[in-house]
Formats: structure tokens, sequence, C-alpha cells
């Protein structure tokens, strides 16, 4: 198997740091001090994520050199304004950290060998970058996704912007599961009948690494409630009880008119704004909850506390939109593809681990690992050129197929009378059929993968060239 020498990792992070000072050089030059770094130390911790036990070896980030308890923050960042993050790997595997959503340089992405070096234990890598949208994102690694993920690494990102409204509270929900077996230790992170299905579940489903965690909020207030799905499986669908709700933003951009939330799907690696108003009554309580499958449960409980404020709903705006370019369907050039089942074929063994099997393809090809050579792109594209992308799931199974570096819109849907907001992430459907629109208009490669991640490792990725 082809590994990285130690002598070209030590080169690859010589060269990420030296463009990491001449980012810093071209940003003190246009008057914007470049950032200190925010640390990011992947390392071991515990918790108690079950009932009945202390979870070991759970993995978060810290960001300070003393032992991190918790979950990985939730990174704020503002739009427009240089951001800088130093990831330190404390752990016993490489890892690398990707940006899900954000739309920046490709050697900022996060992947393994197709963007950047692998992080060895003990080493570190400097990221530096620009957001260029506001709204909610995530970090998550690009190795060994299904253990790193499934073990912890999941992190929410608030990108903030001045000319956002303020409300009267804001409440960050971080959704994900995780597969304990007694005494809260882990258990195998997949099975590999369901991997070939809709994904193996998680035992323990927890909110912000709670089960059903319970927060306060002002009484007849506005709050907003930024919600990630960061779980390597589960599909929610979210509705609230015990007050009006309306969905302001999906993935990061905002939706043209505020609506009201009735029971909204949300895959892996997708996000959702709602603002809630609280009920006036102190002590009444709003739910979140999960509908989806036969045992709907809490996600998260708000409970009104204060004074009450007497907010209305109806004054809650659209957000400001994002600059996301709109693809010019006169001259754009169209590209099927078609997400299917595959034959099994012995996925090639990589430093990012492989769970040894291949059940899914795109266009036919299903992906060898993470690799040093990837193979060829799905299709390679003109920077600045208009797309549309003709989606075909071909299987009886939702898959959220997440592109990197670019969002796109949902032009048309043989399954949808709403099209939500340009997005990274779609949750395709079971036998949907959609175009996606996008605008060509950041260079490198870049993934194109289902988040359910264990559809991701076995088969179902691929990557553009934007050249
Ligand atoms: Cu959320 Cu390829 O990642
Ligand atoms: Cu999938």
């Amino acid at each position: 198997m082809p590994i990285i020498s130690r002598r070209t990792l030590l080169k690859g992070s010589a060269a990420a740091a030296a463009s990491f000072a001449i980012g810093g050089g071209l940003a003190a030059r246009n008057g914007i001090a470049a950032p200190a770094p925010l640390l990011l130390k992947a390392q071991f911790t515990e918790a108690k994520l079950a009932s009945d036990g202390i979870t070991p070896k759970i993995m978060t980030y810290g960001t300070s050199e003393t032992a991190a308890t918790g979950m990985p923050p939730v990174i704020r960042m503002k739009k427009g304004e240089p951001f800088a993050a130093r990831l330190m790997n404390a752990l016993d595997e490489p890892t690398t950290i990707h940006w899900h959503g954000l739309r920046i340089a490709n050697a900022m992405d996060g992947v393994p060998e197709m963007t950047q070096p692998y992080v060895y234990p003990g080493d570190g890598f400097d990221y530096a970058f620009t957001p260029p949208d506001t709204g909610t994102f995530w970090y998550h690694p690009h190795c060994n996704t299904l253990t790193q993920m499934g073990h912890g690494l999941t992190g929410v990102i608030v990108v903030e912007d001045p000319a956002d409204p303020v409300f009267d509270a804001e409440i960050v929900l971080n959704l994900r599961d995780w597969r304990l077996g007694t005494a809260g230790a882990f258990i195998a992170p997949f099975k590999p009948r369901d991997a070939a299905r809709g994904g193996t579940y998680g035992t323990v489903r927890t909110t912000n690494w709670k089960q059903a965690p319970s927060y306060d909020a002002p009484a007849g207030g506005l709050v907003r409630i930024r919600i990630a799905a960061t779980d390597v499986t589960r599909i929610y669908s979210l509705a609230v009880e015990g007050a009006p709700a309306l969905v302001i933003a999906l993935d990061g951009n905002p939706v043209d008119a505020p609506y009201p939330l009735d029971l909204l799907d949300v895959g892996p690696g997708q996000r959702v704004e709602l603002v809630v108003r609280m009920p006036g009554e102190e002590g009444a309580e709003v739910k979140l909850g999960n509908f989806r499958g036969s045992s709907p449960f809490t996600v998260a409980t708000l409970r009104a506390t204060g004074t009450p404020l007497k907010r209305d709903i109806r004054d809650v705006k659209a957000l400001p939109a994002n600059p996301v370019a709109e693809a010019d369907l006169s001259t754009a050039t169209r590209i099927p593809l078609d997400f299917t089942a595959t034959a099994e074929h012995a996925p090639v063994p990589s430093i990012c681990g492989t769970i040894g099997y291949t059940f899914w393809a795109i266009n036919k090809v299903p992906w060898q690992g993470d690799t040093p050579d990837p193979g060829a792109p799905v299709s390679e594209l003109k920077l600045g050129k208009s797309y549309v992308l003709q989606v075909r799931n071909r299987t009886p199974h939702a898959h959220p197929i997440h592109l990197h570096g670019l969002s796109f819109r949902i032009l048309s849907s043989n399954k949808r009378t709403i099209l939500p907001p340009p997005t990274d992430t779609i949750l395709l459907l079971p036998d949907e059929q959609a175009e996606l629109g996008l605008v060509a208009d950041n260079p490198g490669d870049w993934l194109l993968h289902c988040h359910i991640i264990e559809h991701q490792k076995t088969g179902m990725s691929g990557y553009f060239r934007v050249v």
C-alpha cells in the first residue's frame, strides 16, 4: 500500500505553514489583522452518554492544552472575515478537518490525499480561510470517518453576519447517535447487511451529547434554533409541539419567505434554522421531536422562563441571502449522475480506513477508497461555467448527497413541490430524479458523496474537478 512518507508529510506541513503566512500577509495589507488560530486538539475523552455507564475513548476537539471534556465546541466565525484554526492530533490515528458547507479554497477542504496530507498523531495542520456565507455549518474529520465521527468528532459552526436580525435567544443543537453496548462501551460501528440498506443506526440518541436535554428560553420571546444533523446514519423528521415555529434557513441558506414548520426531513449533514415563539406562561414547555419511524422521540425541550416578552412571530422576516451564483440554464451543460447499488468489489486498503465492502456506485463506478490515486473525476467542470446535474436515485433508500466546495440549487424534482434554497446536501429520496443547477466557481477537486457514512465508505463517493 503506498503510504505517504514522513518526509512528504513534513514538506506538506511546511507548505501549508508557508501559505498560512502568506494568507496572513495579504489580509494584513488589506487592513485586517490575521486572526490567532483557534486550537482544535483532536483527543480522547469520556462522557456519560448512556444511562448505564461512562463511555471511554470518545473522540472530541478541545480548544486548550488541558484535557477536553464534552462535545466539540460550537465554532463562531464571521462572514467575510479571516478565520484560522490549528488542528493538533492527539488521537492514535491520522485525521483531518473538513468544513462542511463552507465554500473555501480547495487546499483547506480537509480531504486527505486529495487536498492535504494526513495529519498523523503528534502532528498538526493549519487551516486559514474566509467564510463567504452566513449560516449554520459543521465540521468533522475526513479520515476513518465511520469511527472518528461515530466516536464523537462532529461539531457545529455558526457563521455570523452583523446584518443578522437579533432574537431573544439562540440555541444550537448538535443531533447525533452513538453505537453503545452495555456499560456505555462502543460496539461495532456498522453491520454489513445494514450498510447495504439504509445504514446502521446508533443505540443512544443525543442532542449536544445529552439524551433529550432541556433548555430555558425567554417566555413570550423569539428563539432562534440552529440544528445540525451530524449523525452518520439517522434521517430525522422534525416537528415542534407547543409553540408556533418558522423555518428560516436550510443548509446554511435562508428561505425566501419563512414558513411554518410542519414535518421536515433532515438527513445526515443537513442543517435547519427555526424561530420558535415561546409561550407566554412561565414553565410552559415546547418540544422538538423526531417523528420518523415507529418510535418518535424528544430531541430537546424548551422551558419558558422569566417575565413574558410579548413578541409576535409575524415580525420574523427573511434573512439576507448568501452570494450564491445562479446557474445560467441557457448555457448550462447537463451531467447525468446515477446513484445505484453495485455488485460487491473489494475496496483498496486505505490509511483512512476501509470498511471492507462495496455496495454502492455513482455512474456505475464504486469508489475504491481514499487512496493516492482516486481515479478519474466523475466529470471535469470548467471554472465559471454553469452545470445542471441530473441526479437519479435508483435505489429504494434515501441518500443525503453532499458536494464539497460548491453550492447548488434544486431546480426540479419528481418528488417535491417546495424547492429549498441553495444547498450543499440534498436528501435524495427513494427513486427521486432531480435537476441541480450550479456554477463551477471554485477551482479544485471537490468530493461528492452520500453522507450516510457507510454508503460513502462502501462506494457512494466520487469527485468533480473544477479547472
Ligand atoms: Cu460532511 Cu465529505 O463531508
Ligand atoms: Cu446513501
